[in-house]
């Protein structure tokens, strides 16, 4: 447990900080949250951070800053646990998320971590924003950065966009998934979920079954699962396998039944349904016999395999919702540990000491 987040400790400091109040207030010449804000420095100072401004893959990054999520992560979930969900060390931060693609999990738990942390939250809304106008993504950035924000949360469909932000802004950037490259926080979560499940991912098999070629998700498992030790076999259609995956370590196989055998976990990839007219596979039928996860596929596989899916599921697709609604399923826990993992981040990139 990192101190930061020992509730005595908050007792102390907000007793410290109630005696302050009243005493500035009596005088007054401080604003309340610069009493806590100057608590909070020197909380935030205690504790590690990682190395880097920005998140932005996890294709690269340290065995170091990777544990260091995951440990932080874990703090961050028992604040769950308790009756009153917040804590105080992002009080004063700004953080802004910029989606560009459609969200309904990583938006919301971006949002809902940044608020247990006690940041202030906003959404541009593309929309009714100044992109329709024609703005460009930099433009769009530099803009919002000059609005004191300390963090902006970017998906877009083009691969390596919040890499160019981050080169011109000085705020952190986190990638939300972008194009088919990669989804950081969404592979920290998955891998968050398997190691509450197993106590190492050392020499684990994790297969990810599904569309890989165009996989934001598949890519950052593999990084990350690969770094941790685990074996990673892909499974799908030759036509959604992209060429040299096996140079990220991961296995290839086309024979679903062959891979889950001896699998621990089972990541199911959402069926993009938008490509089937692009001709990639037959029919969503065909697809639903030779890749989609059924009881009867599953009862072969070992007894306590895990069954994973980043949603959102095309139930009868890529899993039945026998499957996706099973004790072997792990779904929604997984979306309780993105608010985890999201909250770690944040907190690693905006709070503690550099
Ligand atoms: N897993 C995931 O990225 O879901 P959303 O598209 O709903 O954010």
């Amino acid at each position: 447990m990192l101190d930061i987040f020992c509730p005595t400790k908050y007792i102390i400091v907000a007793t410290a900080a109630v005696i302050r109040i009243n005493v500035t207030r009596r005088f007054g010449f401080i604003h309340i949250y610069d009493i806590i804000y100057d608590d909070e420095i020197q909380l935030m100072n205690s504790v590690k951070s990682l190395k880097t401004k920005d998140l932005l893959g996890l294709q690269g990054m340290s065995l170091e800053d990777l544990n260091l999520i995951l440990k932080t992560a874990h703090s961050m979930k028992e604040i769950f646990t308790r009756p009153v969900k917040r804590v105080p060390p992002l009080l004063a931060k700004n953080i802004v998320t910029l989606f560009y693609e459609p969200s309904t999990r990583t938006r919301t738990s971006f949002h809902t971590a940044a608020k247990m942390l006690s940041a202030s939250t906003q959404s541009v809304a593309l929309s009714t924003s100044s992109v329709a106008k024609g703005e460009t993504l930099i433009d769009t950035c530099k803009n919002i950065e000059a609005m004191g924000v300390d963090a902006l949360i970017i998906r877009h469909s083009m691969a390596g966009a919040p890499h160019l932000v981050a080169k011109n802004i000085k705020a952190s950037v986190i990638n939300a998934g972008d194009g088919f490259n990669e989804h950081p926080t969404q592979g920290l979560l998955d891998i968050f979920t398997m190691l509450e499940k197993a106590r190492t991912l050392k020499d684990k098999h994790i297969v990810i079954v599904g569309d890989i070629a165009h996989s934001r998700v598949a890519r950052s498992d593999i990084w990350g699962l690969r770094a941790l030790g685990a074996k990673v076999t892909v499974v799908g259609p030759p036509s959604l396998m992209p060429k040299d995956i096996e140079k990220t370590g991961a296995v290839v196989s086309y024979d679903i039944d062959k891979a889950i055998k001896d699998a621990d976990f089972i990541n199911v990839l959402r069926i993009q349904k938008e490509r089937q007219k692009i001709g990639y596979f037959p029919s969503i039928e065909e697809y639903a016999q030779l890749y989609g996860l059924n009881s009867e596929r599953l009862s072969r596989a070992k007894k306590d395999v895990v069954v994973m899916h980043p949603g959102p599921i095309n139930r009868g697709v890529e899993m039945t919702s026998e499957v996706a609604d099973s004790l072997q399923s792990v779904i929604l826990e997984q979306v309780t540990n993105g608010v985890a993992v999201r909250m770690a981040v944040l907190f690693l990139l905006l709070g503690g000491k550099k």
